[in-house]
């Protein structure tokens, strides 16, 4: 007998499988019980009639707690009232293990209680959609920078530099030495680019970020392309067509989930090419304009992004941020020094910042000179200067963090649901 899974149950229509699952919810009435068993891949309806079982089966349908493990073996039947279009009449039931009272009952709980039990919401219908639209966007990334000439090259997770400023570090001893845990990999990429040309990086990044926002976490995974003779033009037309490729993969990959999530597509689906490229002067004039008091020379926050994207109907890409207020490995503007080449990406609908990047400064003395400025221990950064010693190139690059990506995808009002077990700033349990 083959063993099915619920996403594949159409093609098994008329025959007998097996299936194994957990126990969603049950109900009851008269002769039959109508067992809801979930796969991870799905729910379906496991009908179990009294005159096609054992009367201890009959009877552990009647009883059988929330969550409890099960095989079922029985024939699947198309019927047009099932949400998915088939059911299943059981012949045989296994119970597992039978599950004690489980926590999260079909009602509505506390974001707290909820977070506590992390590892037991995962099981709800609406978070296994969020993470199978997670599974889904990096495949699209991967497929994206793979299909465009650019080859995955890892960077290092433990590092003995900062690459985002020296707020956020997260410390620790290496063997008597300090060492932190990475915050970005792009100044490796930079090394990696000119070893073997258009690379990106993908992998976990942390920062210990003191504040509590809708935005961010300690611990995100960030996908970051780095090119070789390329400027920040070059730069935002690829961040562009990568993220317009990205959303409309998912879209077609995970329809079912969205509407699950009862994400508006809508908005997704205008995401078109290209996206108004704001300078960082105009994007300040706008903000003004609309009743923001912010003043020239100031980093948005996240109300400032909100503000800001609302007066567009697609992503913006804000350039030329003052480079006070930008990491000291941005190429300064060649026509004005207050300016650097760098590049945000504001995703519309409220979410904001989803990409940072820009062009790098590829001058020796420069450079050197950003390390003092910013006070960085210019001994941690002389293998990264060697990438301006020997041919030295101008390069550019991005991070798009996936975890915001999630969030815009879905729609979701908060970051801490867009990966499996959020690292946040007051837990990180379990
Ligand atoms: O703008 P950021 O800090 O840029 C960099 O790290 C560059 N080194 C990237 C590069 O050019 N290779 O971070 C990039 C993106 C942000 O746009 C945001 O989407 C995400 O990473 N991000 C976070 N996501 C969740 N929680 C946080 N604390 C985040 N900090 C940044
Ligand atoms: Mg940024």
């Amino acid at each position: 007998m083959d063993r099915a899974t619920v996403d594949r149950i159409a093609q098994f229509e008329g025959n007998d499988v097996l299936l194994q699952g957990w126990l969603a919810n049950r109900a009851s009435k008269g002769k039959l019980h109508f067992l809801q068993v979930r796969d991870g891949t799905g729910t379906i309806q496991c009908v179990v009639f009294k005159g096609n079982v054992t009367p201890e089966e009959f009877d552990a349908a009647d009883h059988l707690p929330q969550e409890s493990s099960l095989e079922v073996e029985g024939a699947v039947r198309k019927d047009p009232r099932s949400p998915i279009g088939f059911e299943i009449d059981v012949k045989r039931l296994r119970v597992v293990s039978v599950a004690e009272p489980f926590p999260i009952q079909p009602k509505e709980h506390g974001t707290g209680f909820l977070m506590e039990h992390r590892h037991l919401w995962l099981r709800s219908r609406r978070q296994v959609a969020v993470l199978r639209v997670r599974a889904a966007i990096v495949k699209a990334i991967r497929d994206y920078f793979d299909s465009n000439g650019f080859l995955l090259v890892d960077s290092p997770i433990l590092t003995p530099a900062a690459c985002e400023g020296t707020t956020t570090l997260f410390e620790l001893d290496y063997f008597g030495e300090k060492a932190y845990l990475t915050q970005s990999g792009q100044l490796y990429s930079e090394a990696t680019c000119a070893a073997l040309g258009k690379v990106y990086c993908f992998g976990p990044t942390f920062r210990a970020e003191k504040s509590k926002t809708r935005r961010h976490l300690m611990e995100f995974w960030m996908v970051e392309p780095e090119m070789p003779f390329a400027d920040l033009d070059e730069n935002m037309r690829v961040a562009e067509d990568f993220l317009v490729y990205v959303v409309g993969r998912v879209i077609e990959a995970r329809r079912p989930e969205l509407e699950q999530l009862e994400r508006d597509l809508k908005p997704l689906e205008a995401i078109r090419k290209p996206f108004p490229r704001v300078h960082y002067d105009e994007a300040i004039q706008v903000l003004q304009a609309n009743g923001s008091d912010i003043p020239w020379g100031d980093d948005f926050g996240g109300d400032d992004e909100t503000r800001l994207t609302k007066q567009y109907d697609r992503p913006i890409i804000v350039h030329r941020y003052p480079a006070a207020v930008k990491a000291f490995y941005m190429k300064k503007d060649p026509t004005d020094p207050r300016y650097s080449m760098s590049m945000d990406v504001l995703a519309p609908e409220g979410y904001g910042e989803v990409i940072g990047g820009g062009q790098r400064e590829d001058s020796l003395d420069v450079l050197r000179n950003a390390i003092t400025a910013h006070g960085l221990p210019m001994e941690a950064f002389e293998w990264y200067l060697d990438v301006r010693r020997y041919g030295s190139v101008p390069h550019a690059g991005f991070g798009l963090g996936l975890e915001r990506t999630v969030a815009w995808i879905c729609g979701l009002g908060h970051i801490r649901e867009t990966i499996p077990f959020p690292r946040m700033l007051e837990k990180m349990t379990p």
